[in-house]
């Protein structure tokens, strides 16, 4: 193996960063010239190819995003468009591909893997619903974010009395939106694996303020049935009879954009670096991705198959906590 390539795909998540960095320093101590592809699976179907030295990853441990850019490509997922990469990495001369990014992300490296060429993906996303990591790259920055947000968000609910609505980001998964209710001490928690009814939602509110709390706040996942504007609606409509009203904030994008907590920046380091020596062994079709607290490589194919469960027994652990 004489050249890699390493590629950022879908949602950018704060620490992509670092793990560029890893497979370039990686790469270059094994004695191998590496190329970074601008804008993800676009990129690498329009032959953006740029060279990197070491140098080049200098300065973006720090930062937040990744220096590569990054899209979602529709594109890519038609064989025709898999085609025009194939003939991009064979033009460029590149033995193996790292792609790091998120489920869709690694779906499309499973579907290059398929077609026989050295890919390796690495775990990346904000929303941590990648089987084959217990934790991915991103997820620890963000949930940081939406604490700050909800810690904030207590101190003028306490003020004015008044109960919050949070959206956290989370397309299918509830994760980022469980964990920050538990570590940010909400009073509801509503996430799209789980059947919330706004009634049961206002009684934990009203119970909250009989118990003397001044607050109240409700995390809810983006991708939830009962979303943030159902709820605020039916809150708006019946806001007499259940007493008080109900204030909106949707953290969105803010929770992709900060930089890189000490996790993220260590988690993507040493998947960065692990994913890299796998391709240089010779090893791919794998994710790296962090079990039992190592970088453990898990075939594609399993990856792609598999759904990660979420622990719904940490429900019963939010409610017990919010008392
Ligand atoms: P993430 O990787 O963060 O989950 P997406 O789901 O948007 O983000 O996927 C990122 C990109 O991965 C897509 O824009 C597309 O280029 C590629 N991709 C997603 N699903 C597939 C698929 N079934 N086949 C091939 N490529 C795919
Ligand atoms: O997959 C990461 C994620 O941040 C999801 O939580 C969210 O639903 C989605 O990306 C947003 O995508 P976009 O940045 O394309 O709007």
């Amino acid at each position: 193996m004489k050249r890699i390539a390493v590629l950022t795909s879908g949602g950018d998540a704060p620490g992509m960063n670092a793990a560029i960095r890893a497979v370039v320093r990686t790469g270059l101590a094994n004695g191998l010239e590496v190329f970074g592809i601008k804008h993800g699976f676009a990129g690498l179907i329009s032959g953006d190819f740029i060279s990197l030295g070491a140098r080049d990853v200098g300065g973006i441990i720090q930062r937040g995003g990744t220096m590569l850019g990054s899209a979602r490509c529709p594109e890519f997922k038609t064989e025709e468009g898999q085609l025009k990469a194939l003939s991009q990495l064979h033009k460029q001369e590149v033995d193996g591909l790292v792609v790091i990014g998120g489920d869709g992300s690694q779906t499309g490296a499973h579907a290059l893997s398929k077609k026989g060429f050295p890919v390796v993906g690495v775990a990346s996303t904000i929303d941590n619903d990648l089987y084959g990591s217990e934790i991915t790259i991103g997820v620890n920055t963000a949930l940081n974010i939406a604490l700050e947000a909800i810690d904030r968000l207590k101190v003028t609910a306490s003020s004015h009395h008044r109960a919050f609505l949070v959206e956290v980001m989370g397309r299918s998964c509830g994760y980022l939106a469980l964990m920050a209710a538990i570590a940010g001490g909400a009073e509801a928690v509503v996430i799209p694996e789980d059947e919330s009814d706004p009634e049961d939602i206002a009684a934990d509110l009203r119970a909250a303020y009989e118990n003397g709390k001044g607050h109240a706040i409700i995390v809810v996942a983006e991708g939830a049935k009962l979303n943030a504007e159902g709820m605020a609606d039916y809150f708006h409509i019946h806001q007499e009879r259940l007493g008080f009203e109900l204030r909106v904030t949707k953290l969105g994008h803010v929770q992709r954009g900060g930089a890189p907590v000490s996790s993220d920046r260590l988690l993507g380091t040493f998947l960065g670096s692990a994913v890299t020596e796998l391709l240089i062994r010779g090893e791919h079709g794998m994710m790296m991705g962090l079990l039992n607290g190592k970088c453990t490589a898990t075939p594609l194919k399993e990856v792609v198959a598999n759904i990660k469960p979420l622990d719904l027994s940490l429900l019963e652990l939010a409610k017990v906590l919010a008392k």
